[in-house]
């Protein structure tokens, strides 16, 4: 017998087949078990007939309960409808391991329970899911640095120096001596990008953010990529072809994934057709505050809008429900009313989402208002900004006072030639860099300024003295871009064990 693989049934319609998995939900009918067996590359309907099996096999089937793991030989047929397209004639049932009271169920839990048993919630579809898209992600990624003439590296974990500021450092000790987890793997992708031309890191990247927010974790991936003799403006080309690259291969290869995620591909489509905006920390300001407008529109206008809209949908959501009540309550047959009660709460789902952007936009739109020239961008800010492109926004030439202290200061030295890129849909934030200082004694007024400790980066100043040349670079954050591309809520769905405030288990 041919074991096979979910994701390759399509070879083998009309053959037998032994499949081996785990049993993620059933039904029942008269002389029927529908199981439905997945085994990390797909899910797929076995149906098992008593008549065709006979009664030892079809107990077993019968018995099966969630999360057992079993083997099933059988015929692949060919089904539009089930969600593989092709699902399995049983003939034959075997169990391997018997589980009992598998503490997911199909039913909803609180994310905390979820995050509890992390361990067991990576079994579910939405997480198969969302893994499978943050491989693809990874796998793009270095497809494009490779096909590009980059050479990665891999930076140390163990530092002596902070690189984004001192407030967020892990400090650990190493030997005699007192270390941090690194923040960025930049420092050193500078030096081996003297060395190699072109260079990214890959690694894990470490802050202590002492809050909870959907967006920060305290262990993260980063891809930061340095490239000698580019400006930013050279930067920013790359960071959107870069993006444009991954985007596309992902849509390409994870049509399954994202439709089981729900996610709208509209966007992506967008992103391929059109040019990203650039924009000024200055002019960014000015669209934000309202002085500028994009389209004919102000931001406020467009805010106003938005909350029209949004109270207008929550009204027809509710108005539907109220519908389908009353259909339920005139008395309908019991698959049917599953069917309306399922509908109802995906309607509640959308106006408990919509109720919560009511609540938000009147909060956006004073953010907007009062933005203080000078300040960085809150997560509000960048929502807004990128609310009326529809696109990923870059906002370069900022002020220096707020950006990190190895940023080339530009020719009127106000501003640090650093650019964000923000992602659309209220994800904000998702790549940070810019082109690097190479003035020694400029370098040397940041680190004094920042008041950090001048020996940790004598070897760092060498960089300056030794064949110094114009270079830049950035880093995305692989969590952050998994969150956007599947349309998630919350970063802490992006990587399989998170590491965040408040959570080092499992
Ligand atoms: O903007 P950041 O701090 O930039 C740097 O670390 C530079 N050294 C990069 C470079 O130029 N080589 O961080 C880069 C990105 C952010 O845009 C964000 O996507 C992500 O890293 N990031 C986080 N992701 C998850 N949790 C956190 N706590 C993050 N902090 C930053
Ligand atoms: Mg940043």
């Amino acid at each position: 017998m041919k074991k096979v693989l979910i994701e390759s049934l399509h070879k083998h319609v009309g053959e037998e087949v032994e499949l081996s998995g785990w049993l993620t939900n059933k039904r029942s009918g008269k002389g029927l078990e529908f199981l439905i067996i997945r085994d990390g590359s797909g899910f797929a309907q076995c149906i098992a007939d008593e008549e065709k099996i006979g009664n030892d096999n079809f107990l077993v089937a019968k018995n099966l309960s969630q999360e057992s793991s079993f083997t099933v030989t059988g015929t692949v047929v060919k089904d539009e409808r089930q969600i593989g397209g092709y699902e399995i004639q049983v003939k034959n049932v075997k169990l391997i391991s018997q589980a009992n009271n598998y503490p997911i169920s199909n039913k909803a839990h609180g994310v905390e329970f979820l995050m509890d048993n992390r361990h067991l919630w990576l079994r579910s579809k939405r997480q198969w899911a969302v893994m499978r898209v943050r491989n693809r992600i990874i796998f793009a990624i270095h497809n494009f640095f490779q096909k590009e003439g980059f050479v990665q590296m891999d930076s140390p974990i163990f530092t002596g120096n902070a690189v984004e500021g001192t407030t967020t450092l892990f400090e650990s000790t190493f030997y005699d001596d007192k270390a941090y987890l690194s923040q960025s793997g930049q420092l050193y992708g500078e030096a081996m990008a003297m060395a190699m031309g072109k260079i990214y890191t890959f690694g894990p990247t470490f802050r202590a953010e002492k809050s909870k927010t959907r967006r920060h974790l305290s262990e993260f991936w980063m891809i930061e990529p340095e490239m000698a003799f580019f400006d930013n403006d050279d930067n920013m080309d790359l960071i959107e072809d870069f993006l444009k690259y991954v985007v596309k291969d992902v849509k390409e290869h994870c049509k399954n994934e994202l439709e089981i995620l729900e996610r709208n591909t509209e966007i992506f489509d967008k992103i391929a057709e059109n040019k990203f905006p650039r924009l000024t920390y200055d002019q960014a300001i000015d669209i934000l505050t309202g002085k500028e407008k994009v389209n004919g529109k102000t931001t406020i206008e467009t805010l106003e809008n938005d909350y029209n809209e949004t109270i207008a949908n929550i009204d027809e959501r509710n108005k539907k429900i109220t519908e389908i009540e009353a259909e339920i309550n005139a008395g309908v047959k019991k698959g049917k009313r599953n069917f309306l009660q399922n509908r109802i709460d995906v309607l509640k789902n959308e106006v408990k989402d919509l109720e919560d952007k009511k609540r938000v936009i009147p909060q956006w739109i004073e953010s907007a208002k009062n933005f203080k020239y000078g300040s960085d961008l809150g997560g509000s800010d960048e929502t807004v900004l990128t609310r009326m492109f529809d696109l990923p926004v870059m906002v370069y030439n900022w002020p220096h006072e707020i950006k990190a202290f190895y940023m080339k200061r530009d020719e009127t030295d106000r501003y640090a030639k650093g650019v964000d890129v923000l992602a659309p849909e209220g994800y904000g934030e998702i790549v940070g860099g810019g082109e690097r200082e190479t003035n020694l004694d400029y370098l040397i007024g940041k680190i004094n300024e920042h008041k950090l400790p001048m020996e940790a980066f004598e070897w760092y100043l060498d960089l300056r003295k030794f064949g110094s040349v114009p270079h830049a670079g950035f880093g995305l954050g692989l969590e952050r871009m998994v969150a956007w591309m599947c349309s998630l809520k919350h970063i802490r769905e992006t990587i399989p064990f998170p590491r965040m405030y408040g959570r080092l288990f499992p």
